[in-house]
């Protein structure tokens, strides 16, 4: 079975974090989200992957992944000239996938569960597409299926009066007959070639589409607030490590996993779950709490957070509390005696600051 994942789109409710580059790879524990993706398909034995890239930033994409060596699979990367919606994305793979039953992994998309058992499945049986579905307690934000004794009925893009809470999540199980219905699918009112619509449209020509239901954690990480959660999540579950130094004085509880040539000043605090990239440096005045990750290369030298993301090359020096924040590369917060209780800004476009 050959892969796919989408990689594109404008992140537009992420911004000013996406300003600079695609959602799917702001990092979750330290890691860009897409990799979670790559890894869970490598896992269920798909290595010959497409990755669908556009919009902002698309060539950091290759940059980071090149030829997937690193990564245990193969990656062969298509463009997509502007956003038109999963299926058109899907509808760009045709001639990579040829006659053979595949797989299409959103990249935004975190799965807590192994895919291989829903793959072994897939390849053993007659249906010509198979989804997996995951009760919400928002289904309008979502494609909804409406099943009935374990058979699918019907399958909408969100609807305002949905008739489940059974989410459609961005894995999805297809066939080539796909493409053929893609065809002849006319855009939504978002202006987009909606999967749910090639799958209901699948459905009413009387193709047969199974489910699974997911119980384990599954988010699309639409917002800042779904990314904080993700990464609590996903820290939660890791094995910890400790490649670096802790100084006399330190204080470390709690599961932590943290990088090479880091250091642990006396005086610090740091208290798991969460993750510190390689060559940090975390100060005598700084407390790092739990479900936080920080990038390679920050330097914390005062300063009291929880349930952040800090990406890489940060330096914080200042005495507040931070909390569900995310902080893009190489940002810098620090306290300056000089401006008495004035506060200096330098923010990019979008940015959002909460006093
Ligand atoms: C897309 C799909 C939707 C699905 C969701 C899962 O929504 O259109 O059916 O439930 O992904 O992540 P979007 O993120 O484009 O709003």
């Amino acid at each position: 079975m050959k892969g796919v994942i989408l990689h594109g789109g404008h992140g537009t409710r992420l911004r000013p974090l996406t300003h600079t580059g695609p959602k799917q790879l702001l990092p979750i524990a330290n890691k860009p989200m897409s990799q979670y993706c790559i890894e869970s398909l490598r896992e269920a034995g798909v290595r010959d992957i497409v990755v669908i890239i556009g919009g902002i930033g698309a060539n950091k994409v290759q940059e980071y992944y090149g030829s997937g060596e690193k990564f245990g699979v193969k990656l062969t990367y298509i463009q997509q000239d502007y956003p038109r919606g999963i299926a058109h994305a899907i509808r760009l793979c045709k001639e990579f996938i040829g006659n053979r039953k595949f797989l299409v992994f959103l990249g935004d998309n975190i799965l807590k569960r192994n895919i291989s058992d829903y793959a072994k499945d897939f390849q053993q049986s007659d249906a010509k597409a198979s989804i997996l579905l995951c009760k919400v307690t928002n289904p309008t934000q979502f494609g909804i299926a409406d099943v009935k004794d374990g058979i699918i009925k019907k399958i909408m893009e969100k609807p305002e009066n949905p008739p489940s809470n059974l989410a459609v999540t961005g894995i999805y199980f297809l066939t080539p007959v796909v493409f053929d219905i893609i065809d002849r699918l006319k855009p939504s009112e978002r202006g987009e070639l909606e999967i749910t619509d090639a799958l209901q449209m699948l459905l009413e020509e009387g193709h047969k589409i199974t489910y699974h239901m997911v119980t384990d954690y599954w988010k699309d990480t639409g917002t800042p607030q779904d990314i904080v959660h993700a990464n609590e999540v996903i820290l939660k579950d890791m094995e910890p490590y400790f490649y670096g130094k802790k100084e006399e004085g330190a204080s470390i509880s709690g599961k932590v996993m943290i990088g090479e040539n880091t250091t642990i000043k006396s005086g610090a605090r740091i208290v798991g779950p969460l993750i510190l990239g390689k060559n940090c440096v975390i100060g005598s005045g700084a407390y790092i709490g739990p479900n936080t990750s920080i990038g390679d290369d920050s330097n914390i030298a005062k300063c009291n957070i929880e349930d952040s993301i800090i990406m890489a090359g940060c330096t914080i020096d200042c005495d507040i509390k931070i909390r569900r924040s995310i902080i893009s590369y190489n940002s810098e917060i620090l306290q300056r005696k000089e401006n008495g209780d004035n506060k200096v800004f330098l923010l990019g476009e979008g940015s959002k600051i909460s006093l």
